[in-house]
């Protein structure tokens, strides 16, 4: 056979993943077509996929000018994306370290397609293209499911599917990224939008690794319910983060603020523009959902999931992993506690938050704290010693001290630890343990929480709130409400504005019902009220 010019439609099909699959594929050369299938006993739709590509190109002469249509985004990307490139540099490794599936099928893929001019075109899912659709019985064909009925249901849903965002594309695409510091309910934030999309909806998720440095350097991935299994209780993020790559001012690789960045949101754009994304989901804190909204003013579609351990976004009552930190930090209290009580010592616990008290307050509240500090209400240290010289007259040996790292001494400035031009808050705990010991003669140690609070597993509130969010998401995204983040409000899941989320911090109100109960109890906040 001599060289040709062809149109190869491919798909594959399984019952089961894994389980008994099949492949078929469709090749048009002028008024020929040609039909192939064929199948495996145990294997994976993916598998399938490239199965039906390989044997396709197989089937056609060398030299051929081949335009290859498949619904596998996977597949498609990874010659569109250069994840082939990659692969083969990192010695068929993927970028989470692991070995490349299949990589008998796609080293034949590869191979196949140096032999030919291989155009990859994407085409619209679940064969709802006339020659896809053909492929999809095919494959389905062979392995003995006769796939009508199941395709033509599949078909319909694919009609009635609404399509938002650009192009008449009908699998729509969610990209999601984590972006600032981690904390726990991460991951079962981003099963959610996974499930919700795929399970609801028959949405594809493109996960960005490391926050915006993903976006701005294209490293990204499809995620499938199979990728966000068993993750629900796992702390962290499986896409990784980072607190400082702002696209905007891009300097990566380096925490030095006095270096200039570079401007990538370009890159950033084109990234999103190569998946095709639809629209752009940021599980961040007020940091990352600030970048999140410069983007939807440069056009791009966002939806904001706030996630803090800090509690200071606007517009949510609650940001997940809060409740997760706070329940780490109440825990260290109690610990704190046994052992302050044995030596009669002024115990101060330094807890995180940045420039909010919501952790120290809620945290010292729940552990009994005597004296709680926060940057909402500048203390004074005689306020402080007079509180642990009325335990001690009323016979309590012993203080608990519960600060925020942002609180700071009336008249003065919350502490920094400074490396080399890096500011990062922390220190006062120390502090305050040092004048405790000059000015009441007891003896005092500091603890920092530090990332602890960051840590492990998330509680059991953050796993459903996290949850609650991410199916928000989706469904905002189907209604086509854009530049909006999901937010709790009493016990309902709504959306507000990103702009009000990112308008200010949200601090406590030292005239709260809150804090008026802490006092109720005798609770000190380290000044005059
Ligand atoms: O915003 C979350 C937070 O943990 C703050 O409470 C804390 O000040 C900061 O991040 C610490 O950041 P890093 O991980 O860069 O030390």
């Amino acid at each position: 056979m001599s060289a040709m010019e062809c149109a190869i439609y491919t798909d594959g099909a399984c019952s089961g993943n894994p389980g008994p699959g099949g492949w078929g594929a469709v090749i048009i050369a002028g008024e020929s077509v040609k039909e192939i299938s064929g199948s495996e006993e145990i294997t994976t739709n993916q598998r399938m996929e490239l199965r039906a590509a390989v044997e396709a190109l197989r089937s056609i002469p060398p030299d051929s000018k081949v335009k290859l249509h498949s619904d596998s985004a996977y597949l498609v990307n990874c010659f569109n994306q250069g994840w082939m490139e990659r692969w083969q540099k990192n010695g068929w490794f993927n970028s989470k370290g692991n070995p490349v599936e299949n990589q008998d099928l796609w080293k034949q893929l590869l191979e196949l397609t140096g032999l030919n001019r291989v155009e990859w075109i994407k085409v619209k899912g679940h064969g709802t293209e006339q020659f896809n659709q053909r492929c999809d019985l095919l494959a389905r064909s062979a392995i003995g499911d006769g796939g009508t009925a199941d395709c033509k249901k599949r078909l319909k849903a694919d009609l009635n599917h609404k399509t938002v965002g650009k192009g008449d594309r009908q699998v729509c695409r969610l990209g999601v990224l984590t972006g600032g510091g981690d904390c726990p309910g991460l991951n079962a934030v981003i099963r959610a939008v996974v499930k919700g999309a795929s399970y609801n909806y028959d949405i594809e998720v493109v996960g960005f690794n490391n926050g915006f440095k993903g976006l701005v350097e294209n490293d990204a991935a499809l995620i499938d319910d199979f990728a966000v299994s068993g993750i629900l209780n796992r702390g962290g993020t499986i896409l990784g983060t980072s607190n400082r790559d702002n696209p905007f001012d891009y300097r990566p690789n380096s925490s030095d603020y006095r270096k200039t960045g570079e401007d990538r949101s370009a890159d950033a754009l084109e990234s999103l523009n190569k998946w095709e994304i639809d629209c752009l989901v940021v599980i961040g804190g007020d940091g990352s959902l600030l970048l999140a909204h410069r983007f939807s003013e440069l056009g791009v579609p966002i939806i904001g999931i706030p996630k803090t351990i800090d509690n200071d976004l606007r517009a949510t009552d609650i940001t997940f992993g809060f409740d997760s930190a706070v329940t780490t930090a109440t825990e260290a209290i109690d610990k704190i506690h046994t052992t302050a009580e044995s030596h009669h010592r002024v115990m101060v616990v330094e807890v995180m938050g940045r420039h909010a008290g919501w952790i120290a307050l809620q945290a010292g509240m729940a552990g009994g704290g005597d004296i709680i500090l926060i940057p909402e209400l500048p203390f004074e240290y005689s306020c402080i010693a007079e509180k642990i010289e009325e335990r001690r007259r009323r016979g309590k040996k012993f203080s608990i001290i519960v600060v925020a790292e942002g609180a700071y001494p009336a008249g003065e400035e919350p502490l920094y630890q400074l490396r080399g031009e890096v500011k990062r808050l922390g220190g006062i705990g120390q502090l305050i343990s040092r004048e405790i010991e000059n000015l009441t003669e007891m003896e005092s140690r500091a603890t920092v929480l530090g990332h602890l609070q960051r840590g492990g597993s998330p509680t059991s509130f953050d796993r459903v709130l996290a949850t609650r969010f991410g199916v928000k998401a989706v469904e905002l995204f189907q209604a086509g409400r854009f530049n909006e983040m999901v937010c709790l409000r009493g016990n309902k899941i709504e959306s507000a504005p990103l702009k009000e989320a990112v308008a200010g911090t949200k601090l406590v109100d030292p005239n709260s019902e809150q804090v008026r109960t802490a006092m109720a109890v005798g609770t000190s906040f380290g000044c005059h009220l």
